[in-house]
């Protein structure tokens, strides 16, 4: 398939419903917003209910699509099956994985239940996601799984050494997907991310970094481009410093690098 997919197209191709697992804000709420101008009705999850229904509530009055909502912490193992309870039959055609746990500060210094949280939804998060969307997908023939991922996952990242390491687990898990499911008529993608203006971003680092994105320029690109897997990276500045970090430079220089973009973050 090449080209981005009219509205009416992409509900052909993926289904009618989407699915965006950390959707209460930032760039989770511009993925369900991407989803929605495609015609396609979407299930929020999140921990903020009443973040999670107001923005519901929105998506309802502008796109006249159904949404539903969630209100599960992805650390618990078993929000999968609370997440299905709630959309039971309904056939969700792209399902996107955008919450993350990014504790800063030096690995010795962080408690073993941050870092062990970073596992959690991070890493078996994803995990269970996929496993819970993509075998429907599978059976039915069309699809999308996408897991967002970091340009910190190219190379250790000192300050966040272990979220850094987690984003390195999802761009992988993806990429395996991809070559499994494809063959199946599947998209999976891990789209991956510099830095994004969006809440979490401006609570960290407080300032735009070189190469800043609008989350809704990230949301809107990722979703036009779910057949352009395994991986895709959004915005020049960003592919540039993938490029160098991920392929020219020797990994110590480019953990002295990370280490200065993570020096001042809190
Ligand atoms: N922003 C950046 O600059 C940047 C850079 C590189 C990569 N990324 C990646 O982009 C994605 C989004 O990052 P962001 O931090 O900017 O977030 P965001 O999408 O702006 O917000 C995080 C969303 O996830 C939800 N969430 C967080 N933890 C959750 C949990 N344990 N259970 C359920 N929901 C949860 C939050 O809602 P509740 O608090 O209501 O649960 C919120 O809706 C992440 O995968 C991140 O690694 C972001």
């Amino acid at each position: 398939m090449r080209g981005p997919l009219s509205a009416g197209d992409f509900t052909d191709r993926y289904g009618r419903w989407g699915i965006v697992a950390g959707a209460s804000e930032g760039l989770g709420a511009a993925f369900a917003r991407a989803l929605a101008r495609r015609g396609m009705n979407v299930v929020l999850v999140a921990r903020r209910a009443h973040l999670l229904e107001a923005f519901a509530e929105g998506l309802r009055a502008e796109y006249g699509i159904e949404v539903r909502t969630v209100a599960v912490d992805l650390a618990d193992p078993e929000f999968a099956t609370v997440v299905q309870r709630t959309t039971g039959t309904l056939e969700v055609g792209v399902a996107i994985y955008n919450a993350a746990y990014a504790p800063v500060g030096d690995f010795v210094e962080r408690s073993v239940e941050e870092l062990v949280r970073v596992v959690d939804v991070n890493v078996r998060g994803p995990v269970l996601f996929a496993r819970a969307f993509a075998p429907p997908m599978v059976v039915r023939r069309r699809g999308a799984v996408v897991l967002v991922s970091s340009l910190a996952g190219y190379q250790g990242a000192p300050r966040i050494a272990s979220y850094a390491a987690s984003k390195a687990f999802g761009m992988v898990l993806a990429e395996g997907l991809w070559g499994e499911l494809r063959r199946h008529g599947v998209d999976v993608v891990a789209t991956i991310a510099g830095a994004i203006r969006t809440p979490n971003y401006f609570r960290a680092s407080g300032t735009d970094a070189p190469g800043t994105l609008d989350a809704e320029v990230f949301a809107e690109t990722t979703v036009a481009s779910l057949h352009r897997g395994p991986r895709i990276v959004v915005g020049w500045f960003n592919k540039l410093a993938s490029w160098l970090v991920g392929r020219l430079l020797p990994r110590r220089l480019a953990v002295a690098i990370m280490a200065k973009t993570t020096r001042d973050l809190s």
